[in-house]
C-alpha cells in the first residue's frame, strides 16, 4: 500500500469509529486539507475521534454548492434547509404583490439569505431590501464575512436583535420572513448525538419545551408590527400540529417530512 492510501485508510477508520457514513468522501477531503495546509494528521484525527464535526475542524460548510465559513457559534447548515431558498424563490415569482423586504431571522452563518440574495441579484431588476438578524454577535460576524466573500458587495443589513424586534419597515413594505429558528423540543435536544450537543451551539437548536417558543414570539412580533406578506418557517415535523390553527401551507423536505410551513399575513 502506498503512503497516501495508508493515510486514507487510517482516516477512514477514525471516521467509522465516530459514526460517519460517507467515510471515503470525507477521508479524501481531510487528506486534501492537510496536504494543502501542510498540517499534521494526528491532531485532526484526535478531534474526529472526539466526535467533533469535520465542518468545524475545517471551519467550512457547504450550502447550495457554496462554501460558507463556520465556527462553533454558527450552526452547520443542513441539507434540508437548502429547500427553503427554493420555496422563497417560488413565492417571489408567484406572488401578485411584489415583495419589498426579505428578512432572515436567526441567520447563523447567513447561508439562507446569502444564497437567496446571490441568486436574486443576478437579475438586474432586483430592488428588494434584504435583512438578517441574530441574537449572537459571533454568528453575525461570520455572516458578514460570508456576505463579503460570497457576494463581493454589501446588500444585506445585519442587525443584532431578538428575532425581528429592532427591524423597522416602511409603511408600504410587503415582507417575506424566512426563519430557521431553534426548533427542537428540549427533551428531544437532550437526546441528540454528542457530535451535535457537544459542538453545535445550543442557542441554535433548543426550541424550549414545546419546540415552538421562538416561533410563537416571532408570530406575536409580526402581529404587533402589522406586517403584511408571508413567513416561511422550518420546523420540527412533530410540532406541525401546534401550527395548524394558523392554516399554514405545509411543504415536505427531501425525506418526505413536514419540514416547512408558509403562513400569509394580510
Ligand atoms: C437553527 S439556527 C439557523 C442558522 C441558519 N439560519 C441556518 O439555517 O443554518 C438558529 C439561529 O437562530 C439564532 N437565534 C436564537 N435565538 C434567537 C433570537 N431570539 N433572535 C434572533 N436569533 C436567534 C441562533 O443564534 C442561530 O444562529
Amino acid at each position: 500500500m502506498n503512503n497516501e492510501l495508508q493515510i486514507l485508510f487510517q482516516i477512514q477508520e477514525a471516521l467509522k469509529t465516530s459514526g460517519y457514513f460517507d467515510t471515503s468522501r470525507v477521508a479524501k477531503d481531510i487528506l486534501e486539507y492537510i496536504q494543502e495546509k501542510d498540517l499534521p494528521l494526528e491532531p485532526i484525527l484526535e478531534r474526529i475521534t472526539l466526535n467533533e464535526p469535520w465542518e468545524y475542524i475545517k471551519e467550512k460548510g457547504e450550502f447550495r454548492n457554496i462554501n460558507f465559513k463556520l465556527n462553533n457559534h454558527t450552526l452547520i447548515p443542513r441539507i434540508e434547509t437548502e429547500l427553503m431558498v427554493d420555496i422563497a424563490k417560488q413565492e417571489l415569482i408567484k406572488s401578485p404583490t411584489p415583495y419589498t423586504d426579505i428578512i432572515d431571522v436567526g441567520t447563523g452563518s447567513g447561508c439562507i439569505i446569502i444564497s437567496l440574495t446571490r441568486e436574486l441579484i443576478e437579475k438586474s431588476d432586483d430592488n428588494k431590501r434584504y435583512h438578517a438578524t441574530d441574537i449572537s454577535d459571533e454568528a453575525l460576524n461570520i455572516a458578514k464575512e460570508n456576505e463579503k466573500n460570497i457576494l463581493n458587495q454589501s446588500v444585506i443589513k445585519f442587525t443584532k436583535t431578538d428575532l425581528i424586534g429592532d427591524i423597522s419597515l416602511t409603511k408600504d413594505s410587503f415582507c417575506m420572513i424566512l426563519a430557521n429558528l431553534p426548533y427542537i423540543p428540549t427533551q428531544q435536544y437532550l437526546e441528540l448525538d454528542t457530535s451535535v450537543k457537544d459542538f453545535e451551539p445550543r442557542t441554535a437548536l433548543d426550541g424550549g419545551e414545546n419546540g415552538i417558543q421562538y416561533y410563537e414570539k416571532l408570530l406575536a412580533q409580526i402581529q404587533e408590527k402589522k406586517i403584511k406578506g408571508c413567513a416561511i418557517f422550518e420546523i420540527e415535523p412533530s410540532t406541525l400540529e401546534l401550527f395548524k390553527p394558523l392554516y399554514p401551507k405545509v411543504i415536505k423536505d427531501q425525506y418526505g417530512k413536514d419540514r416547512f410551513i408558509l403562513i400569509r399575513f394580510r
